[in-house]
């Protein structure tokens, strides 16, 4: 998977839009994709380079994370359930790509070394992320109660034909996209442009082939007979993640065997690309709240767009990975919390209520259970495994 880098020979003490501009300047309209990449992952000015609290109550939105122990506490036993399932391996890899503070791994180890003693054995966790600054934390959390356990990485493509799971919450919605808007029958590549009001979207033509190819891929879903006959109406904006198949490709090379888990909002592309849907999904957030202008204060708020899901599927299909599931979290995980919603019953801990607290809002459907779906797919054993 392509990490995302900003690079700049001469590291720029300039605030982030001051530097976009000047950009703009010299080379003209800046594609949106470099625009979010610098707005995010810029080393010293994005948004996760900065040591501000970005997830949780305190930073500008929260995760299923940073609900708590919960979320981690159904995913160990989901992961021990499906070792089990493929014979135990002696070595088990947890890859968890957008690991941010590395909350997640903390919470699954934990609950694996406390219910799946012989799991937690086999298990190496690698956390991979790319801002330098939450890497830092990762050893700060994580190594006085699992030294030994877990790798810290800024990409996970030295890591290959390994048994175990890819893990992503919230990842995928990060990753840089480009913006086209429909606009007289054509579809045109929205670019950011400075002006004299600062920076502002202007429309371009189309150059990027595989932006085209999207484009045309739309089109041919209009003109489905089950389509939309009155085909996309003008000024009708969408995304293309140009990361997804970077990702799932990635993915195919890390696994030789093993899970594909990524959870995130989204769609399927019906209801992705459905004319309704006019605006897109692109959204900003500071402190809780949404906005809809990604180029207003670049670096300091989080611009996020859902998940293609259909397609994210059809990508780690080429890359060796077969459905098994995608539903909401809500059912997820409760199907995979059953074992620990009946021992419940047996032990209540004076933990329980904040843990049943936190599988409340991870799954009610006015809280995070519907908002949020899971890919779940499988790269299956292949017969040099099974010799
Ligand atoms: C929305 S946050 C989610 C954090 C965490 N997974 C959670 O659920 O609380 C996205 C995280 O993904 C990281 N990220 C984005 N693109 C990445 C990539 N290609 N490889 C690794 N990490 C990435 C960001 O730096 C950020 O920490």
């Amino acid at each position: 998977m392509a990490t995302p880098a900003f690079s700049e020979e001469v590291p720029d003490t300039a605030p982030l839009a001051e530097s976009l501009s000047q950009q703009i300047m010299t080379h003209g309209p800046m594609r949106f994709r470099d625009f979010m990449l610098a707005a995010l992952y810029d080393s010293t000015r994005g948004y996760y380079s900065q040591p501000s609290q970005r997830v949780g109550k305190q930073g500008d939105f929260i995760t299923s994370v940073s609900i708590g122990p919960c979320f981690g506490l159904i995913l160990a036993r989901r992961l021990a359930d499906y070792w089990s399932k493929i014979g135990k391996p002696s070595a088990f890899h947890i890859i968890e790509p957008g690991a941010h503070d590395g909350a997640l791994c903390h919470d699954l180890l934990t609950e694996a070394r406390k219910n799946s003693p012989d799991f937690f054995q086999a298990l190496h966790y690698h956390l991979i992320e790319t801002s330098p600054s939450l890497r830092t934390q990762h050893a700060e959390k994580l190594a006085a109660d699992f030294d030994g356990k877990f790798s810290s990485r800024s990409s996970f493509s030295e890591i290959q034909n390994v048994t175990g799971a890819i893990l992503s919450n919230e990842l995928i919605d990060a990753f840089p996209v480009d913006l086209i808007r429909r606009r007289h029958d054509q579809w045109q590549e929205l670019r950011v442009d400075h002006g004299d009001d600062g920076l502002s979207f202007i429309e371009t033509a189309i150059g990027d082939p595989a932006l085209a190819d999207f484009c045309h891929s739309l089109d041919q879903r209009a003109s489905y007979p089950d389509g939309y006959p009155d085909g996309y109406p003008d000024g009708y904006t969408t995304e293309y993640n140009p990361g997804l198949r970077d990702f799932a490709e990635s993915a195919g090379k890390t696994l030789e065997r093993g899970l594909l888990i990524t959870i995130d909002y989204g769609h399927h592309a019906d209801d992705y690309y459905h004319p309704d849907r006019s605006k897109g999904t692109l959204q900003t957030y500071h402190q809780h709240q949404k906005s809809d202008n990604p180029l207003a204060s670049p670096g300091e708020i989080d611009i996020t767009c859902h998940v293609d899901f259909s397609r994210l599927e059809k990508e780690a299909r080429l890359a060796g990975f077969h459905l098994l599931n995608l539903s909401t979290q809500a059912s997820w995980l409760t199907h995979h919390a059953k074992s620990w919603l009946l021992e419940l019953e047996q032990t209540l801990t004076a933990e329980t209520p904040h843990l049943l607290r936190q599988f409340q809002t991870l799954t009610h459907p006015a809280m995070l259970g519907t908002r949020f779906m899971v890919l779940e797919m499988e790269k299956p054993a292949t017969d040099r495994d099974l010799s």
